[in-house]
Protein backbone atom coordinates (compact mmCIF):
# COMPACT_ATOMS: atom_id res chain seq x y z
CA UNK A 1 0.00 0.00 0.00
CA UNK A 2 1.22 3.29 -0.93
CA UNK A 3 0.25 6.83 0.16
CA UNK A 4 0.03 10.10 -1.61
CA UNK A 5 -1.17 13.09 0.19
CA UNK A 6 -1.88 16.49 -1.56
CA UNK A 7 -2.96 19.97 0.13
CA UNK A 8 -4.68 21.00 -2.75
CA UNK A 9 -6.30 19.16 -5.93
CA UNK A 10 -9.02 19.43 -8.63
CA UNK A 11 -9.95 15.84 -7.10
CA UNK A 12 -8.09 12.92 -6.32
CA UNK A 13 -10.75 10.51 -8.34
CA UNK A 14 -9.11 12.88 -11.68
CA UNK A 15 -5.82 13.00 -10.41
CA UNK A 16 -5.26 8.66 -10.39
CA UNK A 17 -7.35 8.55 -13.44
CA UNK A 18 -4.39 10.83 -15.15
CA UNK A 19 -1.39 9.25 -13.40
CA UNK A 20 -2.81 6.06 -13.21
CA UNK A 21 0.13 4.09 -15.02
CA UNK A 22 2.77 5.77 -12.57
CA UNK A 23 1.25 4.02 -9.27
CA UNK A 24 1.20 0.72 -8.57
CA UNK A 25 -2.04 -1.23 -7.18
CA UNK A 26 -3.61 0.36 -3.63
CA UNK A 27 -2.31 3.74 -4.35
CA UNK A 28 -4.24 6.02 -1.93
CA UNK A 29 -4.24 9.49 -2.65
CA UNK A 30 -5.75 11.98 -0.04
CA UNK A 31 -6.11 15.95 -0.55
CA UNK A 32 -6.98 18.64 2.41
CA UNK A 33 -8.62 20.56 -0.19
CA UNK A 34 -10.43 19.15 -4.06
CA UNK A 35 -11.22 22.19 -5.82
CA UNK A 36 -13.49 20.27 -7.92
CA UNK A 37 -14.21 17.32 -6.33
CA UNK A 38 -16.82 15.30 -8.10
CA UNK A 39 -19.91 13.14 -7.13
CA UNK A 40 -22.13 10.82 -8.58
CA UNK A 41 -24.50 11.80 -11.50
CA UNK A 42 -22.70 14.76 -12.49
CA UNK A 43 -23.07 16.58 -9.03
CA UNK A 44 -19.96 17.71 -7.20
CA UNK A 45 -18.69 17.17 -3.80
CA UNK A 46 -17.69 20.48 -1.31
CA UNK A 47 -15.80 19.83 1.91
CA UNK A 48 -14.44 22.56 3.82
CA UNK A 49 -10.38 22.17 3.62
CA UNK A 50 -8.61 20.01 6.32
CA UNK A 51 -12.06 19.31 8.13
CA UNK A 52 -13.35 16.09 6.04
CA UNK A 53 -11.81 12.57 4.39
CA UNK A 54 -11.33 13.14 0.83
CA UNK A 55 -9.70 10.35 -0.88
CA UNK A 56 -9.45 7.64 -3.80
CA UNK A 57 -7.69 4.29 -4.25
CA UNK A 58 -6.11 2.75 -7.50
CA UNK A 59 -7.19 -0.28 -8.35
CA UNK A 60 -5.24 -2.80 -10.77
CA UNK A 61 -5.94 -6.19 -9.44
CA UNK A 62 -7.93 -7.95 -12.26
CA UNK A 63 -9.37 -9.81 -9.20
CA UNK A 64 -10.73 -7.12 -7.64
CA UNK A 65 -11.74 -5.56 -10.54
CA UNK A 66 -13.80 -8.41 -11.50
CA UNK A 67 -15.66 -7.59 -8.64
CA UNK A 68 -16.63 -4.16 -9.67
CA UNK A 69 -20.29 -4.45 -8.68
CA UNK A 70 -20.00 -5.40 -5.42
CA UNK A 71 -17.33 -2.45 -4.64
CA UNK A 72 -19.02 0.03 -3.83
CA UNK A 73 -21.26 -2.01 -1.19
CA UNK A 74 -17.93 -3.14 0.49
CA UNK A 75 -16.47 -0.08 0.33
CA UNK A 76 -19.24 1.62 2.17
CA UNK A 77 -19.36 -1.14 4.70
CA UNK A 78 -16.03 -0.84 5.44
CA UNK A 79 -16.57 3.15 6.78
CA UNK A 80 -19.42 2.21 8.28
CA UNK A 81 -17.43 -0.44 10.43
CA UNK A 82 -14.94 2.34 11.43
CA UNK A 83 -17.45 4.50 12.15
CA UNK A 84 -19.22 2.47 13.94
CA UNK A 85 -16.24 1.76 16.46
CA UNK A 86 -16.42 5.49 16.84
CA UNK A 87 -19.55 5.11 18.90
CA UNK A 88 -21.99 5.72 16.05
CA UNK A 89 -25.57 4.32 16.32
CA UNK A 90 -28.79 4.05 13.37
CA UNK A 91 -25.68 3.25 10.14
CA UNK A 92 -26.47 1.88 7.58
CA UNK A 93 -25.86 1.69 3.60
CA UNK A 94 -27.81 3.18 0.80
CA UNK A 95 -27.43 1.21 -2.06
CA UNK A 96 -25.20 1.04 -4.01
CA UNK A 97 -22.73 3.49 -2.11
CA UNK A 98 -24.09 5.72 0.42
CA UNK A 99 -23.48 5.24 4.02
CA UNK A 100 -26.48 6.92 6.30
CA UNK A 101 -26.69 8.16 9.96
CA UNK A 102 -30.51 7.89 10.32
CA UNK A 103 -31.81 9.49 7.15
CA UNK A 104 -28.64 11.99 6.91
CA UNK A 105 -25.79 11.09 4.38
CA UNK A 106 -22.59 10.67 5.89
CA UNK A 107 -20.19 9.56 3.11
CA UNK A 108 -20.45 9.31 -0.73
CA UNK A 109 -18.61 6.84 -2.89
CA UNK A 110 -18.06 7.32 -6.48
CA UNK A 111 -16.16 4.48 -8.38
CA UNK A 112 -14.78 4.95 -11.11
CA UNK A 113 -13.31 2.52 -14.28
CA UNK A 114 -10.52 3.48 -16.50
CA UNK A 115 -10.93 1.82 -19.89
CA UNK A 116 -9.54 1.15 -23.42
CA UNK A 117 -9.69 -1.89 -25.06
CA UNK A 118 -10.21 -3.51 -21.94
CA UNK A 119 -10.35 -1.81 -17.66
CA UNK A 120 -7.21 -0.94 -17.29
CA UNK A 121 -8.20 0.08 -13.23
CA UNK A 122 -10.72 1.25 -11.17
CA UNK A 123 -10.75 4.50 -8.92
CA UNK A 124 -12.96 4.34 -5.88
CA UNK A 125 -13.38 7.36 -4.63
CA UNK A 126 -14.70 8.05 -1.37
CA UNK A 127 -15.84 11.33 0.75
CA UNK A 128 -16.11 11.04 4.66
CA UNK A 129 -17.79 14.10 6.56
CA UNK A 130 -15.70 14.57 9.38
CA UNK A 131 -15.35 17.63 11.28
CA UNK A 132 -17.92 19.28 8.42
CA UNK A 133 -20.63 21.41 10.43
CA UNK A 134 -22.07 23.64 7.75
CA UNK A 135 -23.19 22.54 4.49
CA UNK A 136 -23.78 23.95 1.21
CA UNK A 137 -25.84 20.86 -0.65
CA UNK A 138 -28.43 20.58 -3.19
CA UNK A 139 -29.79 17.64 -1.77
CA UNK A 140 -32.75 17.52 -0.09
CA UNK A 141 -31.41 16.88 2.70
CA UNK A 142 -28.72 18.49 5.05
CA UNK A 143 -25.87 15.67 5.18
CA UNK A 144 -24.55 14.67 8.74
CA UNK A 145 -21.01 14.62 10.03
CA UNK A 146 -19.31 12.63 12.53
CA UNK A 147 -19.18 15.75 14.31
CA UNK A 148 -22.51 16.30 14.16
CA UNK A 149 -23.51 13.21 15.61
CA UNK A 150 -20.73 12.61 18.17
CA UNK A 151 -20.63 16.42 19.33
CA UNK A 152 -16.46 16.69 19.65
CA UNK A 153 -13.82 17.49 16.85
CA UNK A 154 -12.25 14.25 15.48
CA UNK A 155 -8.59 13.34 15.08
CA UNK A 156 -8.50 13.04 10.66
CA UNK A 157 -5.13 11.10 10.72
CA UNK A 158 -5.67 8.46 12.97
CA UNK A 159 -9.51 7.98 11.76
CA UNK A 160 -7.57 7.98 8.19
CA UNK A 161 -5.57 5.31 9.21
CA UNK A 162 -8.40 3.41 10.29
CA UNK A 163 -10.51 3.84 7.14
CA UNK A 164 -7.09 2.93 5.26
CA UNK A 165 -6.17 -0.23 7.18
CA UNK A 166 -10.18 -1.26 6.72
CA UNK A 167 -10.36 -1.09 3.53
CA UNK A 168 -7.48 -2.81 2.57
CA UNK A 169 -8.69 -5.75 4.49
CA UNK A 170 -11.92 -5.76 3.06
CA UNK A 171 -10.09 -5.57 -0.90
CA UNK A 172 -7.77 -8.42 0.87
CA UNK A 173 -10.89 -10.60 1.56
CA UNK A 174 -12.52 -9.78 -1.62
CA UNK A 175 -9.51 -11.38 -3.19
CA UNK A 176 -9.85 -14.46 -1.29
CA UNK A 177 -13.25 -14.72 -2.01
CA UNK A 178 -14.85 -14.39 1.69
CA UNK A 179 -18.50 -13.34 1.56
CA UNK A 180 -19.22 -10.43 3.69
CA UNK A 181 -22.85 -10.71 2.07
CA UNK A 182 -24.87 -12.03 5.68
CA UNK A 183 -23.00 -8.81 7.17
CA UNK A 184 -23.96 -6.18 4.79
CA UNK A 185 -27.79 -7.78 4.64
CA UNK A 186 -28.32 -6.06 8.13
CA UNK A 187 -27.56 -2.46 6.84
CA UNK A 188 -29.69 -2.09 4.11
CA UNK A 189 -31.47 1.50 4.00
CA UNK A 190 -33.29 0.68 1.26
CA UNK A 191 -34.99 -2.62 2.26
CA UNK A 192 -38.80 -2.05 2.41
CA UNK A 193 -39.20 1.05 1.34
CA UNK A 194 -41.12 2.95 -1.96
CA UNK A 195 -38.68 3.89 -4.08
CA UNK A 196 -38.81 5.82 -7.49
CA UNK A 197 -36.72 4.56 -10.27
CA UNK A 198 -36.27 4.36 -14.06
CA UNK A 199 -37.16 1.19 -15.99
CA UNK A 200 -36.73 1.07 -19.82
CA UNK A 201 -36.45 5.35 -19.69
CA UNK A 202 -40.04 5.40 -17.83
CA UNK A 203 -40.43 6.80 -13.96
CA UNK A 204 -41.83 3.61 -11.84
CA UNK A 205 -42.61 3.46 -8.23
CA UNK A 206 -40.96 0.24 -6.97
CA UNK A 207 -40.95 -1.54 -3.80
CA UNK A 208 -37.63 -2.24 -2.44
CA UNK A 209 -36.65 -6.13 -1.37
CA UNK A 210 -32.96 -5.63 -0.61
CA UNK A 211 -29.44 -5.88 -1.70
CA UNK A 212 -29.15 -9.19 -3.21
CA UNK A 213 -26.48 -11.71 -2.81
CA UNK A 214 -24.97 -10.47 -6.12
CA UNK A 215 -25.28 -7.03 -5.00
CA UNK A 216 -27.46 -5.91 -7.40
CA UNK A 217 -30.85 -4.25 -5.61
CA UNK A 218 -33.83 -6.67 -6.02
CA UNK A 219 -37.25 -4.80 -5.83
CA UNK A 220 -41.23 -5.21 -6.87
CA UNK A 221 -42.64 -3.47 -10.06
CA UNK A 222 -46.12 -4.51 -10.41
CA UNK A 223 -45.75 -7.84 -8.88
CA UNK A 224 -42.59 -9.27 -10.35
CA UNK A 225 -39.32 -8.89 -8.71
CA UNK A 226 -36.67 -7.89 -10.96
CA UNK A 227 -33.04 -6.04 -10.43
CA UNK A 228 -32.16 -2.75 -11.17
CA UNK A 229 -28.72 -1.16 -11.97
CA UNK A 230 -27.36 1.68 -9.55
CA UNK A 231 -28.02 4.62 -12.06
CA UNK A 232 -32.25 3.05 -12.64
CA UNK A 233 -32.60 4.52 -8.84
CA UNK A 234 -33.44 7.97 -8.87
CA UNK A 235 -34.45 9.32 -5.44
CA UNK A 236 -36.43 7.79 -2.65
CA UNK A 237 -39.72 8.94 -1.11
C1 LIG B 1 -21.47 10.96 -4.13
O1 LIG B 1 -22.05 10.67 -3.09
O2 LIG B 1 -22.02 11.64 -5.01
C2 LIG B 1 -20.05 10.49 -4.33
C3 LIG B 1 -19.08 11.44 -3.71
C4 LIG B 1 -17.63 11.01 -3.86
C5 LIG B 1 -16.69 12.06 -3.35
C6 LIG B 1 -15.25 11.59 -3.32
S1 LIG B 1 -14.21 12.71 -2.43
C7 LIG B 1 -12.79 11.89 -3.00
C8 LIG B 1 -13.04 11.48 -4.42
N1 LIG B 1 -12.65 12.52 -5.35
C9 LIG B 1 -13.68 13.06 -5.97
O3 LIG B 1 -13.62 13.99 -6.79
N2 LIG B 1 -14.81 12.45 -5.61
C10 LIG B 1 -14.56 11.39 -4.65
Amino acid sequence: MKEIFFDTIDSTNTYLKQHFEEYEDLTFVSADLQTAGKGRSGRTWTASKGKNLTFSVLIKDEKVMEKFASLSVLSAYSVLKVLKSYGIKDLSIKWPNDVYVRDDKICGILLEAVSREKMEALILGIGINVNEEDFETDLLHEPTSMKKVLHEDIDIVSFKEKIYQRLNQTIEELKEGCDLYPEIEKYDYLKGKDVYCMIRNEKRKVTVIGIDADYSLKVLCDGKEISVSSDEITFHL
